[in-house]
């Protein structure tokens, strides 16, 4: 069968194209900072901040896993929304509502 190409055709597939380029220039990042130094990491629904950084490769320090050392501790400079409300442990650590422990905040 022979495929005939129209004036139509021609731009309705130009309008396909850019609306499937949007997510992808779209896609949600958090961005944090531990020590000075900033990271940015792609959010895994139900996975721990820690968790993600580490599968990315991204060296955060961090040492108990349990909320209690606080070495884990980020700054969210970008992102926040994407995260559940900070822990018990996490109040107890800092008043500051973007510092967050990875080991704790939890993405959405
Ligand atoms: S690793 Fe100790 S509080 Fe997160």
């Amino acid at each position: 069968m022979e495929r005939r190409l129209t004036v139509g055709s021609l731009i309705k597939n130009k309008q396909r194209m850019e609306i499937a380029e949007f997510p992808s220039t779209m896609q949600s990042v958090i961005k944090i900072k531990q020590n000075n130094r900033p990271f940015q990491l792609l959010p895994i629904s139900n996975e721990l901040l820690l968790d993600i950084a580490l599968k990315q490769e991204i060296p955060l320090d961090y040492k108990c896993r349990k909320g209690t050392c606080g070495r884990c501790a980020v700054e969210v400079l970008e992102g926040q929304n994407l995260l559940y409300r900070r822990t018990k442990r996490e109040l107890e650590k800092s008043q500051n509502v973007n510092m967050r422990l990875a080991c704790q905040a939890r993405i959405k």
